[in-house]
């Protein structure tokens, strides 16, 4: 491989490194770029450029490949807990026994929530969007734990709290918007287990999660860890780069997240499904839309910005979905629409020429459906399984020695230096 690449420029020679991950990925440091020719790169939607070096997620598109600090997806998913692989994404290796206890009992041990805060739903309307509830409420954790304002990377505690609480904000959320009262965790439940109890216990009956629902979410959760360098990721580790603290950082990842092109694609495809259903199976007319540009209609839960082959998470949740809804006596019309959908376009020309195949959130909209979740917490599912991944890349950028401000440039097209005209004379 060539150790540099070479770039010419108004007649000038400029010697450019190239550097290698550990799985091969080459690229060129431009680094120095401005500084020795006064040019800079522009990519829009930063389709070519890497913004950081990171260890924690391997992601190969073409292959359909991922992994998270070097084990397999359908590994984990399958055999390790979600705070086991919280803790290798975060820390970087699966914890030993006596590590693992003492980091689970640290979750347990923060489970509740400032009280104050719990007065907070009050004054949201019930009919609010759990995605701009649950912000508000990590953003407001910072003002809670003003020891978070350091944002120390050091700092275990913050990265705890902030794992055990926000299942207690989405699960108060939730009950808040059905008019019952919150349930207080009970931490004698497993992570999952507690997460279920809040959200579906009530004080009038006694309740014992479904252990094959706990173990549906366990893994749901795992599937969303993380996914390397995505929108909200990206969003996650840019406002962390001015050293604004987790919460804040976290707070505004969970809006990047919210977008329909991002997670908020979960409760858009059964939307989808829905009208498809609605139509009468009118599966022609659908993709008749989705192929004209100007509907401005999409497939949700197809296509990637980075797979270019089938989403390996997908993969899990189709065959989640064929097992977990018979054992729930759960027949749901929806994932026969899926499935027909798929068929069609992965047949469709339009869909194998530009590689579009199912995505994560394909799938999880129907299994979070025949667990019992409302369509609108969709995407709140996605972000609970998503907090390692992002406490992980803020702290694995935190304790970068090279850490920088983000901020990119651009390249102006406004007007020219022109005189100001005082209103009278415009
Ligand atoms: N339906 C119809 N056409 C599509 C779709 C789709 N779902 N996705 C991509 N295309 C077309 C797109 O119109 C473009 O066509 P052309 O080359 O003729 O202009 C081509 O495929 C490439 O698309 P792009 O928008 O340039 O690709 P991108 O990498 O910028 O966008 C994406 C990736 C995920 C935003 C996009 O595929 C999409 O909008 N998918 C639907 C929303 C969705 O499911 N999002 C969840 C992503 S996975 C969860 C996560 O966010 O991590």
């Amino acid at each position: 491989m060539a150790d540099s690449a070479k770039l010419i420029l108004d007649g000038n020679e400029y010697e450019l490194p190239i550097v290698e991950g550990s799985e091969n990925e080459k690229a060129i440091d431009i680094g120095s770029l401005r500084a020795k020719t006064g040019y800079v790169t522009i990519d829009g939607g930063y389709k070519n450029t890497g913004a950081c070096y990171s260890a924690i997620t391997y992601l190969d598109g073409e292959q359909g490949i991922l992994r998270y600090r070097g084990y397999a997806i359908e590994d984990l998913a399958e055999k390790a807990e979600f705070l086991e692989v919280a803790y290798l994404i975060i820390y970087g290796t699966l914890p030993t026994p006596t590590e693992y206890d003492a980091f689970k009992s640290e979750i347990r041990h923060h489970s509740i929530i400032h009280e104050d805060m719990r007065h907070f739903f009050d004054g949201f309307p019930s009919s609010g969007h759990p995605m701009s509830i649950l912000s508000s409420m990590v953003c407001s954790l910072s003002a809670y734990y003003p020891d978070s304002l350091d944002a120390d990377p050091g700092d275990d505690l913050q990265i705890t709290r902030l794992l055990s609480k926000i299942r207690t904000l989405v699960a108060f959320g939730y009950k808040k918007s059905i008019g019952h009262p919150v349930m207080y965790p009970r931490n004698d439940l497993s992570y999952c287990g507690n997460f279920m109890h809040m959200m579906f216990a009530n004080p009038a009956e006694p309740y014992e999660p479904d252990p094959v629902i706990v173990k549906a979410i366990n893994t749901l959760l795992i599937l969303h860890a993380d996914h390397e360098q995505n929108c909200s990721t990206s969003t996650v580790r840019l406002v962390g780069s001015s050293n604004a603290n987790l919460y804040a950082a976290v707070s505004a990842g969970i809006l990047a997240l919210w977008g329909p092109l991002h997670g908020g694609a979960n409760q858009a495809v059964i939307e989808m499904l829905q009208e498809i259903q609605d139509s009468g199976g009118d599966y022609k007319g659908f993709m008749e839309k989705v192929k004209d540009k100007s509907s401005g209609v999409r497939l949700m839960g197809f296509g990637h910005r980075v797979y270019k082959n089938y989403d390996p998470r997908a993969k899990v949740l189709k065959g989640m979905a064929d097992k977990l809804l018979p054992h729930l006596k759960v027949n749901d019309p929806l994932l026969d629409i899926a499935k027909n959908l798929e068929a069609i376009a992965l047949e469709d020309p339009y869909f194998v020429e530009r590689n579009l195949y199912p995505n994560v959130d394909f799938y999880s909209g129907i299994v979070y459906r025949a667990l019992g979740i409302p369509v609108n917490m969709f995407t709140v599912m996605f972000a609970l399984g998503r907090l390692p991944g992002w406490i992980g890349q803020w702290r694995e950028m935190m304790l970068d020695p090279g850490k920088k401000i983000g901020r990119p440039r651009q390249i102006y097209t406004g007007e020219n230096a022109r005189d100001f005209v005082p209103l009278a004379k415009r």
